[in-house]
């Protein structure tokens, strides 16, 4: 299969996350162990692993605790209610609606889809919710609002923690009504435990040998978005690394997703810890036929792997 195509029998997460894992959970999810007790989505974004993964109980941790906050709400909220409530606020900002007339109508088309359309009301919307206070169901509804309506369907927030991301192309269309009804569905049956820890602080104790961490961090060096604002650093790199080899030490399991090398970088600190442990290295395959893999030659490659113990 593609890399740029989703195996259409995963539960594909309603949130983009650079990084996140939908395109290549075909090569992820094999390598998990069977009957796991305690999943942990360490850096769960927007749960692409966790949401596919069959265990008994699941932890999903982030730090970006309005990430969190926004799942919660989707556990919470009745769907029904959910969609009736994000239907209401397209009604009130008076976004495009494409599920009933084509970009034509909103004076698109579908390579600039309806951001020209949806621009204004867009910031409205913004800073509606850069205003709220209280962190209650209508503050995680205008956030999801903001993602649907927003660059990409992602979530970024500036360092005063306010929503920076412009406007986007599409719209509350079906296929993303479909992503979010199937998706909560799911949550919903897996009755998830919630935590915006940071990872360091998310407790070992309860785990057994059969329970799984995964580790999907940002990647050292590929993910620039994250590296801002002080990001994702070589020391956060080590502890990750150090944290995982307690795992380890505890005889528990630990699977960690990431890359060792891309356009011509190398991630030094994994490939020196890995050459000094028994670990695991799975190549997670890429399909070049996107890239300019064979235009820039090998210096560009991207190796991108799944590491475990077990
Ligand atoms: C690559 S994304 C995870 C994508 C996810 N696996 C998916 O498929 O959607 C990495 C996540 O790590 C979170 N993160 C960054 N630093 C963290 C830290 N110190 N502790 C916990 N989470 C952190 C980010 O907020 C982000 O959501």
């Amino acid at each position: 299969m593609r890399r740029s195509e989703i195996n259409s029998t995963y539960t594909v997460s309603p949130l983009n996350y650079i990084g996140g894992k939908a395109r290549i959970l075909d090569q992820i999810l094999p390598f998990f162990p069977e009957n796991i007790d305690n999943f942990v989505d360490l850096f769960c974004g927007g749960c692409n692993v966790g949401i596919n993964t069959t265990a008994q109980t699941y932890y999903y941790n982030d730090n970006q605790a309005e990430l969190i906050g926004l799942l919660m709400m989707f556990k919470r909220l009745n769907v029904k209610t959910l969609l009736r409530r994000l239907d209401q606020l397209v009604d009130y900002y008076e976004f495009s609606k494409t599920k009933d007339h084509d970009f034509k109508f909103y004076g698109g088309n579908p390579m600039k889809g309806v951001s020209v359309y949806n621009r204004q009301k867009f910031l409205r919307l913004r800073d509606d919710f850069n205003a709220t206070i209280v962190r209650n169901n209508q503050h995680y509804i205008l956030l999801y609002m903001l993602i649907i309506f927003g660059f990409n369907n992602q979530i970024r927030f500036n360092s005063e923690g306010k929503y920076n991301l412009p406007v986007g192309k599409r719209d509350f269309n079906n296929v993303l009504r479909d992503k979010l009804i199937a998706f909560i569905e799911v949550l919903k049956r897996q009755d998830p435990h919630f935590s915006r820890l940071d990872f360091r602080r998310f407790p070992k104790d309860f785990l057994t040998p059969n329970s799984l961490v995964y580790a999907d961090p940002p990647y050292l060096i590929t993910d620039a978005t994250y590296n801002e604002n002080n990001g994702w650093t070589a020391q956060d790199e080590l502890d990750l690394l150090a944290y995982l080899d307690d795992l380890s030490e505890r005889g528990l399991r630990f699977a960690l997703s990431n890359v060792l090398y891309h356009k011509g970088e190398q991630n030094s600190i994994l490939i020196n810890w890995l050459a000094n442990r028994h670990y695991h290295v799975h190549n997670v395959d890429m399909d070049y036929s996107n890239s300019n893999y064979q235009v820039e030659g090998k210096n560009s490659r991207t190796v991108e792997v799944l590491i475990t113990n077990y």
